[in-house]
């Protein structure tokens, strides 16, 4: 079919949604929203276009570029990247959708095309992109690709799995996507929080927060953040430190806030030496209610071992009842070849909901 009626152009994010660039920014959100209903069955992942534009403000810690193709007035395909600026300045992430009635015409590919030569053109030199995979596939076999890690694998005819490495992407990770139905059984939370606890010693307390971390903790906990961004495994992808400081987690917080969600943090001190060891953060929105999301969760290796891991969980999903009463589904993702954290998470009850795929294309140096 031919494609020279659909238009592709950049899609500015508007200031607000009101107005006729709020109006494009609203139609191309929820092309995404349905874009992503229909891998899922569900609308447990609907963001309101209102959340989407506070999270794709620029700010000094991440740029958001979005492009359009049109069908006359009607948005059938976006293209989003997303640019960090203060570490990993390399990279370039990348997320195309295209409305089913309007797939396989190259819209995809042109989108795509856009994206990438606006990121090469301000000198990134790597793309990654993400697609998603409900479970109840052959995980091996002849129908399936495998991720570079070895671990882990995608139906290979999957459009995007086509798609991804048709355009030169490498399936470098799969991510585990686990859901656990909550409020947790208060019985079995219970005692996995006494038996953690005692494993732990008396060398460790918990720490808890709503939304803000206190003053005191914001260096430590700015610094298991920033630990998190390399401890977790990334198999071959192109991922440095990211660089946080305290002025970050406030920029994070006011970030979640604008967005109108709320986060529950647990994290472990270590009272010996006074530090933060270990964190788990919670998420949630209002306008979603009874969808809740297991975010970061890490403990320093120096302090591995003493069953940290589930205590901070445990205790966090206790605290969710009471602050989150109408939540039913908690989502989580993990690397699959993270077997400890998966192990953590199979004792609180999360059972396999999917996968995501974390897909790499190195880009050709940028002309001069
Ligand atoms: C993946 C997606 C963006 C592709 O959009 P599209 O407009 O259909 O893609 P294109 O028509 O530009 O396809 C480009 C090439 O990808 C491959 N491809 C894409 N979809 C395919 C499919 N369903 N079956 C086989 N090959 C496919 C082909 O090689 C195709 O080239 P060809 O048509 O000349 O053979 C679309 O299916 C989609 O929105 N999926 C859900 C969102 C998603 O997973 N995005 C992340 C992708 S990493």
């Amino acid at each position: 079919m031919p494609t020279t009626s659909i238009t592709i152009a950049p899609l500015p994010i508007p200031e607000t949604l009101h107005g006729p660039a709020g109006a494009d920014f609203t139609a191309s959100v929820e092309l995404a929203n349905l874009v992503t209903c229909l891998i899922w069955g569900n609308n447990d992942f609907w963001v309101s276009p209102a959340a989407k534009l506070e999270g794709s403000r620029a700010n000094d810690y991440a740029v958001t570029y979005l492009w359009a193709a049109k069908d006359g007035d009607r948005h059938v395909g976006r293209a989003l990247l997303e640019l960090s600026l203060q570490d990993n300045e390399q990279n370039g992430y990348v997320f195309v959708a295209v409305h089913p009635e309007y797939r396989r015409r190259g819209i995809g590919r042109r989108l795509l095309a856009e994206a990438e030569a606006f990121a090469g053109s301000l000198g990134r030199t790597t793309l990654q992109a993400w697609s998603e995979h409900p479970a109840g596939f052959e995980l091996e076999g002849p129908d399936v690709v495998q991720a570079e890690t070895g671990i882990g694998s995608l139906p290979a005819a999957s459009p995007a799995v086509r798609f991804a490495t048709a355009s030169g992407f490498r399936l470098e990770q799969v991510e585990r996507r686990s859901s656990m139905p909550i409020p947790a059984d208060p019985g079995l939370l219970a005692d996995q929080l006494a038996g953690a606890a005692a494993k732990a010693g008396g060398s460790y307390r918990l720490v808890e927060w709503t939304d803000n971390c206190p003053a005191e903790y914001l260096d430590h906990y700015a610094a298991l953040r920033q630990r998190m961004s390399t401890d977790v495994p990334l198999g071959e992808l192109d991922y440095e430190e990211e660089a946080w400081d305290a002025a970050r987690v406030r920029h994070k917080e006011a970030n979640l806030q604008r967005m109108n969600g709320r986060s529950l943090v647990v994290a472990a001190r270590h009272v010996p030496s006074g530090g933060l060891v270990g964190h788990t953060v919670l998420e949630w929105f209002p306008e979603q209610p009874e969808v809740v999301f297991q975010e970061d969760t890490l403990v320093l290796r120096a302090h591995r071992g003493h069953n940290l891991g589930l205590w901070i969980k445990a205790r966090n999903l206790q605290r969710v009842a009471e602050a989150w009463p109408q939540g039913r589904r908690l989502y989580t993702w993990n690397a699959a070849e993270n077997s400890n954290m998966l192990d953590i998470n199979i004792a609180l009850g999360f059972t396999p909901a999917g996968y995501e795929a974390a897909w790499q294309k190195k880009l050709h140096a940028a002309r001069p």
